[in-house]
């Protein structure tokens, strides 16, 4: 029998999302899970550190336990592990740089309707918007640290999923703060990268290679990677998370110019979060290709079979499919080497 009571609960679920979404932002922007690194603390101790109200600390403490980011005992609070792990600035997982990103795009979302009408990006009221020619250089900092965020943990990934051990030349185009060209060189000795990317995202790029004590393995190329030369003789070529910004037409070029980059043999490497040819899931990639429809012009996320008849069309030989995570997923495909 259909329990009614469930299934008002899941609307009423759906309906108050937004405040878990908000109070990990508030959260964040304060750096509230660094003030309990040393131990746990009251209340009044966290309004007194961050000159808040003591009745809102206290209510907003306790939201924070029940999205289970802090935990409570004897009226004390502390990080959950989750916390601990992934919102304090420094560990190994931080995620804030993606948390405040997101945060930047969180009102487009309240003007769905609009963009499902006119298939047109929104902007928000001050006039800035997500696309990538748009962004105030806090924005794009924390857009670009923010894949940082996610890309430490998908290039091991890659890494433990893609024997690269044969390439000497990855082209890293969209590589944004580098993170798969620090990765891949990290574990590959013989391995050198060429990083490609708008001339303001090279700087951040460029900073964070130095920090990796990577200069000299990393060498970078600054533009427009739709109108602008990218090289060529590389024998490994990395494409993620770039289709879901473009059109088809613009990502068939695209991979066609990853092709002509190529020596015969190399490989190409595309991630992003690619949904099953029926565009039933994963979840994640069908709520990702909203995301690019409120923020992008041309955006969207692809199936394999789009990918693949970029690939094919360009003159790979038939690619094959990885997948790093539910949501995340590789296609490789080889160029032909016709002396092989
Ligand atoms: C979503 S980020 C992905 C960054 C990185 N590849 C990763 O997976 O973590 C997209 C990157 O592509 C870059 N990008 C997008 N369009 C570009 C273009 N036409 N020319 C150069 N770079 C571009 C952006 O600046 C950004 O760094």
């Amino acid at each position: 029998m259909v329990n009614l009571c469930e299934l008002t609960g899941r609307i009423n679920d759906l309906a108050t999302g937004f405040r878990q979404s908000a109070i990990l932002y508030a959260a964040v922007e304060a750096d509230v899970f660094s003030l309990f690194t040393a131990g746990r603390k009251t209340a009044e101790e966290i309004a007194k550190a961050r000159g808040w109200d003591p009745r809102g600390a206290r209510i907003f403490l306790d939201a924070l336990v029940a999205v289970e980011l802090l935990d409570k005992h004897d009226g004390a609070y502390g990080n959950t592990p989750v916390a601990a792990a992934c919102l304090v600035p420094g560990e190994a997982a931080y995620q804030g740089n993606i948390v405040r990103h997101l945060k930047a795009g969180y009102m487009n979302w309240f003007r769905l309707e609009e963009a499902v009408r006119t298939g047109e990006a929104v902007c928000t009221e001050n006039g800035t918007n997500f696309r990538e020619d748009g962004r105030s250089p806090d924005d794009l900092r924390n857009f670009i640290l923010g894949m940082d965020d996610i890309a430490r943990m998908s290039a091991v990934q890659i890494l433990d999923a893609v024997d690269l051990s044969k390439y000497r030349h990855l082209l890293d185009v969209g590589g944004g703060p580098g993170s798969y060209s620090i990765a891949f060189v990290g574990r590959h000795a013989a391995m050198r990268a060429t990083l490609f990317d708008r001339p303001e995202v090279v700087d951040i790029a460029r900073a964070q290679v130095s920090a990796a004590g990577l200069d000299g393995r990393i060498a970078f190329l600054r533009g427009d990677f739709m109108t602008d030369a990218v090289g060529s003789g590389y024998d490994l070529v990395l494409l993620s998370n770039i289709i879901h910004s473009y059109g088809p037409e613009n990502n068939h070029r695209l991979i066609q110019k990853c092709f002509d980059a190529l020596e015969p043999g190399g490989m190409l490497i595309l991630k992003d979060f690619i949904p099953d040819n029926d565009r039933s899931g994963p979840p994640f990639s069908l709520l990702f290709a909203l995301h690019m429809l409120i923020h992008t012009g041309e955006g969207d996320t692809y199936t394999f079979e789009d990918v693949a008849s970029w690939t094919d069309a360009a003159g790979f030989a038939p690619g094959r499919v990885a997948a790093i995570t539910p949501q995340s997923r590789l296609w490789l495909a080889e160029k032909p080497d016709p002396g092989r």
